[in-house]
């Protein structure tokens, strides 16, 4: 008998955008499988947030598959793709600042929780219950990452420090309980012990969560070679090449297309 390895989580297969006259994604081959933590790396510009953006429904592909779970998601809107289990952090924040710590945390709940205005008048039990639960659900989040914002849990998110902002949209992330997650950048903004702390964090939610896939875009090597079980790194839209942090930053055309950066 022949041993045949299941299907990855998230199986992408000739993924192609282009902006105007900018390929943006050149034809891009990559796959998740549950519990794995893959990297994606490469220059400015070279289509990170746009395998994101595409993935997640936010842009269409010109062409190629997304298949995920069996299923191929390319072209469907951004809510089924949510609701199939891929939720994202973005590389800008993007949190309500003068919003409570649950009510940032609950928008991230949008395409699963809740049963609409007339549902929530009528049965006010369940609407309790309900809120009762997704509240317990953030606190059991937000403990993972930092016991204290449990106690702030209704207090505005401005005033916490840009790490404490990053764990709330990581949360928020999480709190449909993904099978895939997206982080474009969590580090951007941080200092080198913020940085430090929050992938801890992340390696904790690997801990706790172990069948979740992570797919991380990261500029900090050091960040990279901690945290991820293989990287892929594109440039100009294109995969160069794939393995090992070890194997991909002693490729001559990774070093080529970092010029030297800090590979
Ligand atoms: N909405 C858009 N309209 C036009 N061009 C876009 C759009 N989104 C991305 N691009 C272009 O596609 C290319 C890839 O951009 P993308 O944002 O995916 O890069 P990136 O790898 O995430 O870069 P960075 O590391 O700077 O975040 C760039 O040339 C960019 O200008
Ligand atoms: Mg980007």
């Amino acid at each position: 008998m022949t041993n045949v390895a299941p299907a990855p989580l998230l199986q992408v297969e000739g993924l192609t955008k282009t902006f105007g006259g900018v390929l943006a994604l050149d034809a891009l081959a990559l796959s998740a499988g549950s519990g794995e933590v893959v990297g994606l790396i490469g220059p400015n510009g070279s289509g990170k947030t746009t395998f994101f953006n595409v993935t997640t429904g936010i842009y269409k592909p010109d062409a190629g598959s997304i298949v995920f779970k069996g299923k191929n998601l390319a072209g469907a809107s951004p809510q089924t793709i949510h609701r199939a289990g891929i939720s994202r952090t973005f590389q800008r924040s993007r949190l309500s600042l003068p919003l409570s710590i649950f009510d940032n945390i609950m928008i991230g709940a949008h395409t699963r929780r809740f049963n609409g205005l007339v549902f929530n008048l009528v049965c006010r039990g369940a609407f309790k219950h309900e809120y009762e639960r997704m509240v317990e659900a953030a606190r059991a989040l937000l403990k993972v990452f930092e016991p204290e914002l449990t106690d702030r849990l209704f207090e505005p998110v401005m005033g916490l420090p840009m790490i404490d902002r990053r764990r709330i949209e990581i949360c928020r992330a999480l709190i449909s309980e993904p099978s895939l997650l997206f982080l474009d950048e969590p580090s951007a903004g941080m200092t080198h012990e913020e940085t430090h702390a929050l992938m801890d964090n992340i390696l904790r939610v690997r801990a706790v969560h172990s069948s979740l896939a992570i797919v991380i875009v990261e500029h900090q090597m050091g960040v990279i070679e901690r945290i991820t079980d293989r990287c892929a790194v594109l440039n100009f839209g294109r995969k160069i090449a794939e393995g090992t942090y070890r194997e991909v930053a002693g490729n001559a055309e990774v070093q080529e297309a970092y010029l030297g950066a800090e590979l």
